[in-house]
C-alpha cells in the first residue's frame, strides 16, 4: 500500500530512533516490515479511554494479525500534542490511524497529511471531515437519552443547570443538540449552561459550586451533565455545599464509579455505550485495512462509510441486565463494602 512513502520516512525513523524519541507506549516488535496501526486516544481524565479502549482494541489486534503492532498515543487533552503525536505515528511507519480527536477541526491538516501518504485514516469516536472511515454510536441520541431522563425524573419542571462537553469535540455538540431537543420548549428552565473546554471533572465542580450563589440548591430541579465526569464534579459540588436532598444528575458512559453512585441513589442515569463492539471493531476495520482486504459493510455518515452503534440508557432499575450482563463492570466491583448495602437494597448480587 505504501511501501515508497515507508521508505521515504526510514531516514527520518532512524533519526528517531537514534534520538530515543518514540511512541508513548509503543508495542516496537523491532520488525521494520510489520504493519504498524497507530491509535491516538484524546485524553485521560475520562477513564474509558485507558481502561477500556485501548486494552480492547490492542488484544482484538493482536488476535486478528499477530505481526501487527500498535504503537498507542493519548494527547492528555492537548490539541497540539496530538498533531506532534500523529506526525510520528507517520514518521514511526504508520500502516493505518485511527484518530479520537481532541479538536475535529485541528486535526484534518493530519487527516491530510496521512492520506498524501496513502494512509488511511480511521476518526475513532469523533467525526473528523475527510477521514476515510469514522465509527461511533448515535450521538444525537446520547443526549436525547439523557434530556429525556430528566424530564422524567424531575417531574418536568424546574430549574435545571447544563453541562456540555468541549466545543472543540464534535461529539459535544451532537450530544448538546440531542439535549436540547427534548429540553427547549420543555417545563424545565435552564438557568446556566456551561461548555466544559476539558471535559473535566474539576472545571464541572467549580461550575456548578459558582452556580449556587445564583440558584440555592434548593432551587436546582436537576442537572444535565453530558458526561459520568462532569456528572462525578456535579454531585462532588453539591455534597460540599450540603445539599440535603440530590436532584437528578445525568450522565454518560457507565464509568464504575458512576454506576456507584446510580447504585446509591447519588446520579440517577448514565449512557452506556458498548466500548467492547466500538474498538473491536475498529481494530477489525484497522486490521482489514493493513492486509488490503475490501471492506463493505459499512453505513454512509456525512459521506464517509462508517459504523454507528447504539447507546442504551442505565438506571438502577437495568445495571444488572445492561453492564453487569455484558461483562463490562462486575457485581464485585460495583458492590465493594460502601456499596454493598445499596446494592442488596436494589437486589444486586
Ligand atoms: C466524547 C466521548 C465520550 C466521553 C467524552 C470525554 O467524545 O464520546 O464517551 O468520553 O468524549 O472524553
Amino acid at each position: 500500500m505504501k511501501t515508497a512513502t515507508r521508505a521515504a520516512v526510514g531516514v527520518l525513523g532512524a533519526i528517531i530512533a537514534v534520538t530515543g524519541v518514540t511512541a508513548c507506549g509503543a508495542n516496537d516488535a523491532g520488525d521494520d516490515d510489520a504493519p504498524r496501526i497507530a491509535l491516538l486516544l484524546p485524553e485521560s481524565k475520562t477513564t474509558r479511554y485507558e481502561t477500556f479502549d485501548k486494552p480492547i482494541f490492542e488484544d482484538k489486534v493482536k488476535e486478528l494479525c499477530d505481526e501487527c503492532v500498535v504503537d498507542y498515543f493519548n494527547a492528555d487533552q492537548s490539541s497540539s500534542k496530538q498533531q506532534q503525536q500523529a506526525e510520528s505515528a507517520l514518521t514511526n511507519g504508520a500502516d493505518v490511524l485511527v484518530f479520537d480527536p481532541v479538536d475535529g477541526e485541528a486535526a484534518a491538516g493530519a487527516v491530510r497529511s496521512a492520506q498524501e501518504s496513502d494512509i488511511p485514516v480511521v476518526a475513532y469516536d469523533r467525526f473528523m471531515e475527510g477521514a476515510d472511515y469514522y465509527l461511533s454510536f448515535d450521538n444525537e441520541q446520547v443526549g436525547v437519552l439523557q434530556g429525556e431522563a430528566l424530564l422524567e425524573a424531575t417531574g418536568g419542571t424546574g430549574n435545571i443547570l447544563m453541562l456540555n462537553g468541549s466545543p472543540t469535540d464534535p461529539n459535544a455538540a451532537q450530544f448538546k443538540s440531542g439535549a436540547h431537543s427534548v429540553l427547549d420548549g420543555s417545563g424545565l428552565t435552564i438557568v446556566a449552561e456551561y461548555d466544559n473546554p476539558d471535559w473535566s471533572p474539576d472545571n464541572a465542580q467549580q461550575f456548578t459550586s459558582s452556580q449556587l450563589s445564583n440558584t440555592p440548591a434548593d432551587q436546582i430541579a436537576g442537572v444535565l451533565a453530558a458526561n459520568d465526569g462532569q456528572a462525578g464534579g456535579v454531585i462532588a459540588a453539591l455534597r460540599s455545599a450540603n445539599v440535603a436532598e440530590l436532584p437528578p444528575v445525568t450522565g454518560q458512559d457507565a464509568e464504575l464509579a458512576a454506576i456507584q453512585r446510580i447504585v446509591a441513589g447519588q446520579q440517577y442515569m448514565t449512557v452506556y455505550k458498548s466500548i467492547k463492539i466500538e474498538a473491536e471493531k475498529a481494530a477489525e476495520l484497522a486490521v482489514a485495512l493493513v492486509q488490503g482486504d475490501e471492506v463493505t459493510d459499512t453505513e454512509d455518515f456525512e459521506g464517509v462509510p462508517s459504523y454507528i452503534f447504539d447507546p442504551v440508557i442505565v438506571t438502577q432499575d437495568n445495571v444488572a441486565d445492561t453492564v453487569v450482563a455484558d461483562g463490562f463492570h462486575s457485581v464485585e466491583d460495583i458492590c465493594t463494602d460502601e456499596y454493598a448495602d445499596a446494592c442488596s437494597a436494589i437486589g444486586l448480587s
